[in-house]
């Protein structure tokens, strides 16, 4: 930690817009002045973006336009000026083919938001999966001072007095209900019971992963993550944070003072320890790419191979959100890491203090929901990442969301071209396969699906569902929802529609995986191996126009974050000049 605070009082960013007497300033000013702002605001103050996510069809972040008030008490009680800015919001559970396909363009019309408007700092009000990232890369790009505040996850969901994660009891029911253990009446039925509060999913999803990692990065203030959407503390943090932003301005914190390489290590751990969502792997790797952090797929296997997970929430455990907060959330998380020497204490967090100082007091209050590292959940939990010749460039897979008996396993595989070959044949009973085999999805990674959706977890075939098994080992260049469970190898690199190895896989072929030892082989010549991927071509249409198009042409693999390659890297926040 050498962060050493800029002096104060100074000229601000803003002050190019607000400060003088020009006919330009006259505009700018004037302009503001019709929302009845008092000349004294201009005066040299920090003017903070809030940021918000905030869309009726977003619903996870449908509760922000509150949030966003306390946000603003916050910054005036701190003599800034708060300027609340809506931005691009993609909802996980709404956006077509896939949020993630937008995560990049909302990235890149955030940054120049931020560049292109008058603001000294920023309030990230995220919360749904890619909102999050989104705006940590915009924000990584610019360098603008910025302090992330989630909306918090839902309340526990239950149905006939058991607990119902989001997104983790869909899977359930869904394949329940495949196998004739529940009628679809029931799982109507359960729908209501799902989502019964404002707020994120409330299991350790990827919405709660990604606040977790703001939080171990240090860009959100110490127990952020957990408090639920409706809780009282979730405002009372977000005037916290509308007051720290202020200072954050006067001190000059940026972004790349706090996510460091360290910091990014730090979060890494905390992923495995938690039992994140493998989303988290393409999010920090995208948002190190902006800062200029030099992060690898590598760094995440090294830093996170020997964290237990001890975080006993669904899809890895059995709680959910609401028991995490009340057993001390994410801090009590981090002081755990720091005992056990995963931790590095010094990194800097938004408050100004390191992370050690934020989270060595806490009490852990559940030791059932936040095992002790000597009785975790799965000794081995971060992210497994696998290499052979169907993953030259790099595989990941969950191990607490896998089945220990598949973690070494050798199968057949019964292949899917892509998504709609999935679907038109899974159900069909004459499918060729059984619980030994190996799924194995094509054409759904970043070019393909295009987008990479999170349809890597897909549903095992009614027939081996019928007979009790709820799990096989199933590969893929796509993602998984961070809800979701099961053996399934994800975002294989390269991709399927670049012409990886994966591309070439048929019905048939022998594959191994060997997660203990990072392996995952397609089990044909070399010479075999070379021959199919000389004679491979592209199999299906590219975008002509339109986003689709950019991203198609521009999106790196997801061994490296799935970023447009002419995003990465830190542009700063440069105040441009005037066009009147
Ligand atoms: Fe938005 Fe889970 S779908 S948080």
């Amino acid at each position: 930690m050498s962060f050493k605070p800029a002096s104060w009082p100074r000229r601000l960013r803003s002050q190019e817009w607000y400060g003088g007497t020009s006919r330009d300033t006259i505009y700018h000013r004037g302009w503001m002045k019709n929302q009845g702002y008092p000349h004294d605001l201009f005066d040299g103050r920090p003017v903070i973006g809030i940021l918000n996510t905030w869309s009726d069809l977003t619903p996870c972040n449908g509760h922000l336009r509150e949030i966003a008030e306390k946000v603003k008490a916050g910054i005036w009680e701190a003599g800034g000026f708060p300027v609340e800015v809506p931005v691009f919001s993609a909802s996980e559970n709404t956006f077509r083919p896939t949020a993630m396909m937008f995560r990049n363009l909302a990235a890149l019309s955030i940054e120049e938001q931020m560049r292109g408007q008058p603001i000294d700092g920023a309030v990230l009000l995220v919360g749904c999966d890619k909102t999050t990232p989104s705006l940590l890369m915009a924000a990584a790009s610019t360098d603008l001072p910025s302090i992330v505040v989630t909306g918090g996850p839902m309340l526990n969901g239950y149905f006939r007095g058991e607990r119902v994660g989001s997104g983790t009891h869909l899977w359930k029911f869904s394949e329940a209900v495949k196998a004739g253990e529940m009628t679809q009446a029931e799982f109507l039925e359960a729908e209501a019971s799902m989502s019964r509060s404002s707020g994120t999913c409330n299991t350790m999803g990827t919405a709660s992963t990604m606040a977790s990692m703001a939080e171990a990065l240090g860009m959100a203030l110490s127990g952020n993550a957990a408090i639920p959407a409706v809780d009282s503390r979730r405002r009372v943090i977000a005037q916290l944070s509308g007051r720290r932003i202020v200072e954050m301005v006067k001190d000059d914190l940026k972004p790349s003072d706090v996510m460091t390489k360290r910091a990014f290590e730090n979060a890494i751990r905390t992923n495995g320890a938690i039992g994140g969502s493998t989303n988290a792997v393409l999010h920090l790797l995208a948002i190190a790419g902006r800062v200029g952090v030099d992060l690898t797929l590598d760094d995440w296997d090294r830093c996170g191979r020997d964290v237990p997970t001890i975080v006993n929430l669904m899809p890895s455990g059995e709680y959910l959100m609401e028991e995490f907060f009340y057993a001390g959330g994410l801090p009590v998380v981090l002081k755990r890491l720091g005992e056990a020497g995963l931790l590095h204490k010094d990194a800097l967090t938004v408050s100004g203090a390191t992370i050690w100082d934020e989270v060595r007091e806490v009490q852990n209050h559940n030791d059932d929901v936040i095992r002790p590292l000597e009785r975790p959940l799965t000794p081995q939990g971060g992210i497994a990442v696998l290499r052979g010749n169907l993953a030259p460039n790099g595989a990941v897979l969950k191990p607490s969301a896998a089945s220990e008996h598949l973690m070494v396993h050798r199968g057949r595989a019964v292949v899917f071209e892509d998504i709609d070959d999935y679907k038109a044949r899974i159900d069909d009973d004459a499918l060729d396969i059984d619980e030994t085999c190996v799924m194995v999805l094509k054409n759904c990674g970043p070019k393909g699906y295009p987008g990479m959706s999170e349809v890597g977890n897909m549903g095992l075939p009614p027939k081996v569902l019928k007979q009790g098994i709820t799990d096989m080992v199933r590969i893929s260049d796509a993602r998984m929802s961070g809800t979701a469970y099961g053996t399934v190898v994800l975002h294989t690199a390269p991709e399927a529609a670049v012409g990886g190895p994966l591309a070439v896989v048929r019905d048939g072929d022998m594959i191994e995986l060997d997660v203990p030892n990072r392996r995952l082989h397609l089990d044909i010549s070399d010479a075999e191996l070379a021959a199919r991927l000389a004679g491979w071509a592209p199999s299906h249409e590219r975008p002509a126009s339109g986003y689709a198009w950019l991203h198609q042409q521009h999106v790196e693999g997801a061994d490296t974050g799935a970023d447009l390659d002419f995003l990465r890297g830190c542009r700063g926040a440069p105040v441009g000049k005037d066009s009147h």
